[in-house]
């Protein structure tokens, strides 16, 4: 950790603003990198209003905000965002030919010491990166927003080195985050497989009309959504009773939605422009609210959340 002061943030949508929140909010200097001028304005104004929220929280002392972004610089030049980087973390659109060209143009830019890591969901980029350094690639997975949410999947190719995995490690654990390590790339790692299923069941039950988006919601926060920080998936298995489980895996009477790749409220609300809190409104209509509000009351809640799951000893 101690070798990496200068971070660049390569991609400033919903991650990558996040992402450079919580690296100045931790005293790094960083670069914030996007091929439009407008992600990047947009991203200066997200990032204040989450370090003002922080202060708010207290998690971060009065004052502390504004020398955080002090540390933070944007930049439309890749070669001025990654040209003196320890450490590039990749947050660009999830498409592999572009990761691919960003990644062979980050090999030329930065010293030979810097870190390459890629926030892929689901892409193997150790089988398309073509770099001269592959001990120094690693993917490092995040969960939005990465500046609040704790885990962190490293994830290490073939050739990625224990010194690179220890110094990721390292630089998360000093940042409060729980990182863990996947030695075996699969594809959505461990918690994008999981939600994965979970909303495919999701859209099936709302494209065959069984229930609304706020019965569905309802039904996750007043049972397995208020269970699951306590016992987790796994350990919901021994509390069900594990002779229990086995039957219901069993049951042909119990038959589950295939799997999913098109939906039609999805791709309704798509084509009508609703595409989340990004613009206002999605499956849900947040009532001409700004993104910043709606992700400063989110953020306000999660924090309480972890604090209380902390003191209980759940996270
Ligand atoms: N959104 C999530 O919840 C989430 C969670 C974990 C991982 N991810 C992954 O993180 C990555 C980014 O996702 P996002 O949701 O922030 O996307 P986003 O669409 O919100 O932001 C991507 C940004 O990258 C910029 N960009 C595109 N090509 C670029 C390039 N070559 N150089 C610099 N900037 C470029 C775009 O202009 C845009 O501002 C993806 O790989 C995604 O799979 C997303």
């Amino acid at each position: 950790m101690n070798q990496i002061k200068n971070v660049a943030v390569i991609g400033a949508g919903t991650m990558g603003h996040s992402l450079a929140l919580l690296f100045v909010q931790h005293g790094f200097n960083v670069w914030l990198n996007d091929v439009s001028d407008q992600a990047l304005a947009k991203a200066k104004g997200l990032i204040a209003s989450g370090l003002e929220t922080l202060v708010e929280l207290e998690l971060l002392p009065a004052g502390q905000d504004k020398a955080a972004l002090a540390r933070l610089k944007t930049t439309s030049s890749l070669e001025e965002a990654a040209g003196s980087a320890d450490l590039v973390v990749e947050a660009i659109v999830e498409d592999k030919s572009a990761k691919q060209s960003l990644f062979s143009a980050l090999d030329k830019i930065c010293p030979a010491h810097t870190i390459l890591a890629s926030n892929t969901s689901f892409l193997d980029i150790f089988k398309f990166m073509q770099t001269d350094r592959p001990d120094k690639v690693v993917i490092t997975h995040w969960f939005h927003p990465p500046h609040i949410i704790p885990l962190v999947e490293v994830v290490r190719g073939p050739q990625t080195s224990q010194q690179t995995v220890d110094c990721i490690k390292g630089l998360l654990e000093g940042m409060g985050k729980k990182p863990i390590v996947i030695t075996k790339f699969l594809p959505g790692f461990i918690v994008n497989r999981l939600q994965s299923a979970l909303r495919n069941e999701a859209l099936h039950l709302l494209d065959n009309g069984y229930c609304t988006p706020e019965e569905i919601d309802v039904a996750t926060k007043a049972s397995f959504g208020l269970r699951t920080p306590i016992t987790g998936v796994v350990g919901r298995m021994d509390f069900a009773g594990l002779d229990v489980t086995q039957r219901v895996l069993k049951s042909p009477d119990f038959e589950l939605a295939p799997q999913m790749r098109k939906s039609k409220t999805l791709d309704e609300l798509v084509a009508k422009g609703r595409l989340g809190v990004k613009n206002g409104r999605g499956y849900y209509d947040y009532g001409g609210q700004s993104p910043h509000q709606i992700m400063r009351e989110r953020d306000t809640k999660l924090v309480k959340l972890m604090k209380f799951l902390r003191d209980l000893g759940e996270l």
